[in-house]
């Protein structure tokens, strides 16, 4: 295993190939994809995500969707992390967790020390999230994590709030 960081509660690594069946497994749920839109039929198709978008961002930004973990169990409980977006030349901050572990704050813990490690240790200067106008607990995530509000925007037929963060360290 890869441990990348860590934070109170959870620890986030590097995916790997044989996450193929953690990925199906996250994505059947529908009420996880209702405001994601990208269902996964099957594995062969998980391991496509893995192999194609996934695992490469690691290996040109050093940084991508990390698997997180609860540290007290080892849980998997979903992914959250940066990707960078070339048609957009930004960094997106993504999660997405199983159901039985919402509402347990884990979305805020694991976002927050993702801006942080993108800060802190990768040195960027700015990362974006967006969330669809109805999916409430991504928006209050959002906000939670301190990213200040600069607009709604239309993704691929979705009507979304987008959010920024800027690095303090880049003036
Ligand atoms: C969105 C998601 C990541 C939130 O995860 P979580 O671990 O439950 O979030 P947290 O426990 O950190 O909660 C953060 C805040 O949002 C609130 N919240 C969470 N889900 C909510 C919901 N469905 N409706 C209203 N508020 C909600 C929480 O109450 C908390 O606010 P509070 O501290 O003021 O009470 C989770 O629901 C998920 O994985 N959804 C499916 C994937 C997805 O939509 N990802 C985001 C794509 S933009």
């Amino acid at each position: 295993m890869t441990l990348v960081f860590e934070t109170q509660r959870l620890l986030f690594r590097l995916f790997r190939m044989e996450d193929a069946a953690l990925i199906y497994t996250l994505n059947l749920d529908p009420e996880v994809t209702r405001f994601t839109h990208d269902p996964i039929e099957d594995i062969e198709q998980a391991a496509t995500v893995l192999e194609k978008t996934i695992l490469p961002q690691y290996a040109l930004y050093n940084h991508g969707r990390w698997a997180v973990h609860i540290k007290a169990t080892g849980e998997f409980i979903g992914w959250c992390g940066l990707k960078y977006r070339a048609e957009l030349n930004e960094i997106d901050l993504g999660y997405r967790f199983m159901k039985q572990y919402w509402g347990k704050g884990y979305a805020t813990e694991a976002a927050d020390a993702c801006i942080r490690y993108g800060f802190e240790k990768l040195n960027l200067s700015r990362i974006v999230g967006r969330a669809e106008l109805g999916n409430t607990g991504s928006i209050r995530v959002l906000e939670k994590c301190c990213m200040t509000y600069i607009g709604n925007e239309e993704v691929d037929g979705y009507p979304v709030r987008t959010y920024e963060a800027i690095s303090p360290f880049v003036r």
